[in-house]
């Protein structure tokens, strides 16, 4: 019978939907609030060095999300084949996310340590060379162009405040890491860059 009322009365109809939204809106929503665990750096996991974010902004320019995931899913497959999985406290200090979405190489989330600093030098310039089935494309222009470091530190500064306003307990750059941000990178190759930055994915959780 009462149902025949809400059915028969729009307006109380659309009150309860309204009602019943709202509460499963809070519900879900209001938690997320407290929730600590993608705000706060999980231990070890510490802000980019001017070079690494250089490096990062490579990995960005030249598309190696398009091939390659930073996401390790807790499945015993990958953790087999990469390590831990991912934890949304090692992901903090980037903005944007690389998580990416398509795997035609493996995940990267933590190559960091994997391989030597030589061993990225052969790959990047001709991954055939190190992996003859390899259909990752070469990138030998990251050995001639080189950083000037002339945006080096604006860049820092626009980190400061994304990562300020999103995780109270991240460190951000002084004064200091500012003004040594260009003489830091100036003169180094992409290629150095986008080494140091790969080199450094997901080691927090591996050591
Ligand atoms: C067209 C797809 C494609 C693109 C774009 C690509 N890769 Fe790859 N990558 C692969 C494939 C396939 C492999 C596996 C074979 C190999 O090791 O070369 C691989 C392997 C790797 C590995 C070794 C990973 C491991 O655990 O053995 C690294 C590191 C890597 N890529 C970095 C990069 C970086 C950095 C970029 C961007 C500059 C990039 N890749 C762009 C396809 C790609």
């Amino acid at each position: 019978m009462s149902h025949e009322i809400v059915e028969k009365n729009t307006g109380i109809m659309a009150l309860l939907i309204v009602l019943v939204v709202s509460v499963g809106g809070l519900v879900e929503i209001v938690p997320l609030f407290a929730l600590t665990e993608t705000t706060e750096p999980v231990e070890g996991v510490e802000k980019y060095s001017a070079l690494r974010l250089e490096g990062r902004d490579i990995y960005v320019r030249e598309g190696c999300y398009g091939c390659h995931s930073q996401m390790i899913r807790p499945f015993r497959a990958e953790t087999e084949r990469y390590g831990h999985y991912s934890v949304a406290g090692e992901f903090v200090y980037d903005h944007p996310f690389q998580w990416g979405s398509k795997r035609t190489g493996p995940d990267l989330a933590r190559v960091g340590g994997r391989y030597s600093d030589d061993w990225h030098e052969a790959h990047l310039y001709n991954p055939r060379d190190v992996v003859p089935e390899s259909n990752m494309p070469s990138f030998p222009w990251l050995f001639d162009n080189k950083l000037d470091g002339a945006d080096t530190a604006a860049k820092m500064k626009a980190m400061n405040v994304v990562v300020g306003a999103t995780c109270p307990k991240c460190d951000l750059y002084s004064d200091e890491d500012l003004a040594n941000a260009q003489k830091t990178v100036e003169g180094k190759s992409e290629a150095e860059a986008l080494i140091a930055y790969l080199q450094g994915l997901g080691t927090a959780l591996k050591r």
